[in-house]
C-alpha cells in the first residue's frame, strides 16, 4: 500500500517572537523539522511533501539538504492547517494512505508513526491522541456517550464544559489519500481564528461514515508541540532527560543526569565518567574508562581509551573529527580544533590551542602554546608560551618537530620549519631556519648589562 507523508511547516510560529521560522528553531542542536523529517523516512513512504511558507527560503534550503527526494509546496498566504493540506492535494496520488504530521512537533517516535499507519490501513481516518494534564492550547476530542470520536474542537473555538477534555489531538494522522483530498477541499473558515482546520475533517469523515479511530500515543514528551520559547525549553530538558537516563542504564556515570546535553550523537564505552554541565556536539566516541571534567565542550571528536579531559576544555573537530589516543591528558582549558589528532599519552595543559597537528605518542605541550599546522614527533617538549607562527598572512605553513625535541618556553617557530630530531631550541628563540637534530640552537639577543648606566629622574614640573 502506498504511503505518502505531508508534513506541514509553512505557520509562522507568532508564539517564537522570533525572525526565524518556527520549524527551523532547534532541539537538540537540530532544527524542529529534521527530528520530524527523520521520524518520517523510516516508515518508507513512496512520498514526502512539505508545506513551507513563512520562511519557505531557508525552509526549503534546509529540507533539500536533508531530504533531497522531499517535495515542498508553497502555502502563500498561511491560511490554516486545512489549507496547508489543500496545497498538497494537487501532488498526492489517489490511493493509498496519507500520514500527515506536525512540523512542530519533534519528538515524534517512528514506530508510533507506523502504528498509526497501521490503524488507518487505508480506510480509517487514525487520530494520535494524549491525555494532557495541562490541555490547554491544544485540540480537544470530542466523544459521543458510547466514546466514538465526534470531532476535534480547537481550543480557541471551545466552550468552558469542552475545555475541561484532557484528550487532546497531537497533530499526527493517517487517512485515505482519496478521501483526505476531497474532504480538505471541502473545508470552510467559520471559527474563531477565521482559519481553515484541518481538525475539522474529523467531523467530516463521521458525518460521511467512515470510521475513526484514535491511537494514544506512548508519552507525552513524543507529542508535545513547540509553539514558545518556554515550551522549546520545557522538550529540550524532557529530551535531554531521556538521554541521560539511556546513558545511565548503558552504565555511564553521570555527575549530574539534569547537567548534560547532547546534541547529536555520543557514543560510551564502559566505566565512562562525565561530570557535570558537559556538551556534545555532532559525533563523540568516548572508548572504555574515559573521563570527561565538567564544562567540557565537546564535538566531532574519538577519544582513546582512559584519556581524561580535565574542566573547561574545549574540543571541536568541526567535521574533521579531533582524535585522542588512550591516555592522553587535555586540560584544564585547552582548545583543541579541527584536524588535532593525538597519540597515545600526550599531555595537552592548560591554555593550549591545537589545530591541524598531529602530536605523536608521549609528546607534551603542558602550559601557554600553540602548535596549529604542526606534526610533531614522540616525546617532544613543547615549551610554556611557544607558538608555531604557521601564517604568513597569505597561506600557511607546516612545522615539523622530529622526535625527542625540547623547545624551550617562549620560542616562535617561524613555518615552514623543521627542528630536527633531538634537538632543543633555547627559549625565547624565533626560529626562521631549520634547527639541526641534536644541537642547541638558540635565535635571541645577547644579554648585555651596562655599568655606570643610571635611571631617568621624574621632570621637575615648573611654576
Ligand atoms: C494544531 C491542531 C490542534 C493540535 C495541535 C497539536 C489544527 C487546526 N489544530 O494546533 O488540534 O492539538 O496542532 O500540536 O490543526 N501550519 C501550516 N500552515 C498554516 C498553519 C500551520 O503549515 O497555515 C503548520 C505549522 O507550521 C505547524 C503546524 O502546521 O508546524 C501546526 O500549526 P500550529 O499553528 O502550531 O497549530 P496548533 O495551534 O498548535
Ligand atoms: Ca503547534
Amino acid at each position: 500500500m502506498s504511503l505518502s507523508i505531508v508534513i506541514m511547516a509553512a505557520g509562522k510560529g507568532t508564539r517564537m517572537k522570533s525572525r526565524h521560522p518556527k520549524v527551523l528553531h532547534r532541539l537538540a542542536g537540530r532544527p524542529l523539522i529534521d527530528h520530524v523529517m527523520r521520524a518520517a523516512t523510516t516508515l518508507q513512504a513512496s512520498g514526502t511533501v512539505v508545506i513551507t511558507g513563512h520562511g519557505a527560503e531557508s525552509v526549503e534550503a534546509f529540507v533539500a539538504q536533508r531530504l533531497p527526494d522531499a517535495r515542498c509546496v508553497r502555502q502563500m498566504p498561511q491560511l490554516g492547517t486545512g489549507h496547508a493540506v489543500q496545497q498538497a492535494v494537487p501532488v498526492l496520488p489517489d490511493h493509498g494512505t496519507t500520514l500527515i504530521l506536525n512540523g512542530d512537533v519533534p519528538l515524534i517516535q517512528a514506530d508510533t508513526l507506523a502504528r498509526l499507519v497501521q490503524a488507518c490501513g487505508g480506510e480509517r481516518l487514525a487520530l494520535l491522541t494524549i491525555e494532557l494534564e495541562d490541555a490547554s492550547g491544544y485540540g480537544r476530542i470530542v466523544r459521543d456517550a458510547e466514546g466514538a470520536v465526534q470531532g476535534i474542537i480547537e481550543h480557541k473555538d471551545a466552550s468552558e464544559e469542552q475545555r475541561l477534555i484532557h484528550e487532546v489531538y497531537t497533530g499526527v494522522m493517517a487517512a485515505p489519500t482519496a478521501w483526505l483530498k476531497q474532504a480538505v477541499m471541502a473545508l470552510d473558515n467559520c471559527n474563531a481564528q477565521s482559519e481553515y482546520y484541518l481538525t475539522d475533517v474529523v467531523a467530516s469523515a463521521v458525518a460521511q461514515g467512515l470510521p475513526v479511530v484514535g491511537t494514544s500515543a506512548p508519552s507525552e514528551t513524543e507529542v508535545l508541540g513547540v509553539n514558545s520559547p518556554a515550551q522549546l525549553a520545557d522538550l529540550e530538558r524532557r529530551h535531554q532527560h531521556r538521554v541521560a537516563q539511556s546513558l545511565l542504564e548503558a552504565g555511564v556515570r553521570l555527575g549530574d543526569p539534569a547537567r548534560l546535553d547532547v546534541r547529536g550523537s555520543l557514543q560510551c564505552g564502559a566505566d565512562v565518567e562525565i561530570d557535570v554541565n558537559c556538551i556534545f556536539e555532532g559525533s563523540v566516541e568516548l572508548a572504555d574508562g574515559v573521563r570527561i571534567g565538567s564544562h567540557c565542550v565537546i564535538r566531532d571528536a574519538v577519544i582513546g581509551e582512559g584519556a581524561v579531559i580535565h574542566p573547561f576544555t574545549h574540543i571541536d573537530g568541526d567535521g574533521h573529527p579531533v582524535v585522542i589516543g588512550a591516555g592522553t591528558l587535555v586540560g584544564p582549558y585547552a582548545r583543541l580544533r579541527p584536524g588535532a589528532e593525538l597519540g597515545r599519552g600526550v599531555h595537552i595543559g592548560n591554555f593550549v590551542e591545537v589545530k591541524n597537528s598531529r602530536l605523536a605518542d608521549g609528546a607534551k605541550a603542558n602550559h601557554l602554546a600553540y602548535l596549529g599546522d604542526a606534526t610533531v614527533g614522540q616525546r617532544v617538549n613543547y615549551g610554556a608560551g611557544s607558538i608555531t607562527a604557521n601564517y604568513d598572512g597569505a597561506n600557511k605553513h607546516r612545522t615539523v618537530i622530529k622526535d625527542d625535541a625540547h623547545v624551550g618556553s617562549n620560542c616562535v617557530l617561524v613555518a615552514p620549519v623543521t627542528v630536527g630530531a633531538g634537538a632543543t631550541i633555547g627559549a625565547g628563540s624565533t626560529i626562521g631556519k631549520n634547527a639541526p637534530a641534536g644541537q642547541l640552537t638558540v635565535a635571541r639577543a645577547k644579554q648585555v648589562s651596562l655599568s655606570g648606566w643610571t635611571r631617568p629622574n621624574k621632570a621637575q614640573k615648573s611654576g
